[in-house]
């Protein structure tokens, strides 16, 4: 059974008096433990499909089951626990406070959980080990270089045992040899058992997935590599 389920996913912006039509019919199932590179032109609708799929921003028409829910049926409270909880977000700019140290930044989210400080702090040790950052614990986003801050980004993400992990360009801010050791970090993820989906523009992140969903203008136009359980369920 998928746990991520897209159904006539449609989204309009508003946009002087008229509408910005960003996705204009997309379904979309992803089983778990899958690893989906979802690529295509700037504009195209990627980022706003991963939005919806997240649970992030409601679609205009279409639902989306996410993990066992009908993910825009729920209280704002529920969605937001869902996405605390059972979800995992990485940006293409890291999103870190730069006034608090790499493993603060990583305990942030055990906090909101209600996880026990001295849970939190072993927690964001073995996670910042994890991402290979654990000589870093201490320091602050800004003396750390981009593909540091991406690693404890990562490693904030993970914070809660997230079933799921969506990336949008996660590989986009930094060079090739740092967005490769990106890149094998999400594999190794993905082989501990997190399904991922990455949005990218880098042919690189893309082959290297299982899967590419390819998109044009609002639509999925091509999806390679779908698991043949998912592909036959259409
Ligand atoms: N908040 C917004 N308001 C108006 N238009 C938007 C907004 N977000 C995205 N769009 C438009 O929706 C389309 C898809 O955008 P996006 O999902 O960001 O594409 P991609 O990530 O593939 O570059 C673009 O035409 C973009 O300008
Ligand atoms: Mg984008």
């Amino acid at each position: 059974m998928p746990i991520i389920q897209a159904r006539g996913i449609i989204k309009e912006y508003p946009y002087q008096g008229d509408a910005v039509h960003a996705l204009r019919g997309v379904d979309l199932a992803i089983d778990r433990g899958e690893h989906v590179a979802v690529v295509g032109p700037s504009g195209c609708g990627k980022s706003t499909l991963l939005n919806v799929l997240a649970g992030i921003e409601p679609p205009t028409r279409g639902t989306v089951e996410l993990l066992g829910d009908d993910v825009y049926a729920l209280d704002e409270g529920r969605r937001s626990a869902l996405r605390l909880r059972r979800v995992g977000f990485i940006f293409q700019r890291f999103h870190l406070l730069a006034v608090l140290t790499a493993a603060e930044n990583v305990e942030l989210p055990m906090a909101e959980a209600g996880v026990p400080a001295r849970e939190r702090r072993d927690r964001a040790r073995e996670l910042l080990d994890y991402v290979g950052l654990g000589h870093r614990m201490g320091h602050r986003p800004p003396h750390l270089s981009g593909g540091e801050q991406q690693r404890v980004a990562i490693a904030r993400a993970l914070a809660n045992r997230p079933e799921v992990v969506f990336a949008d360009e996660p590989t986009g801010e930094l060079d090739r040899r740092t967005g490769d050791e990106i890149i094998a970090l999400f594999e190794r993820l993905n082989a501990d058992g997190t399904t991922l989906v990455i949005v990218t523009h880098d042919m690189h992140v893309a082959q290297r997935a299982r899967r590419r969903v390819e998109m044009a203008d609002g639509i999925v136009v091509r999806d390679h590599g779908a698991p043949a359980d998912i592909a036959s369920d259409r």
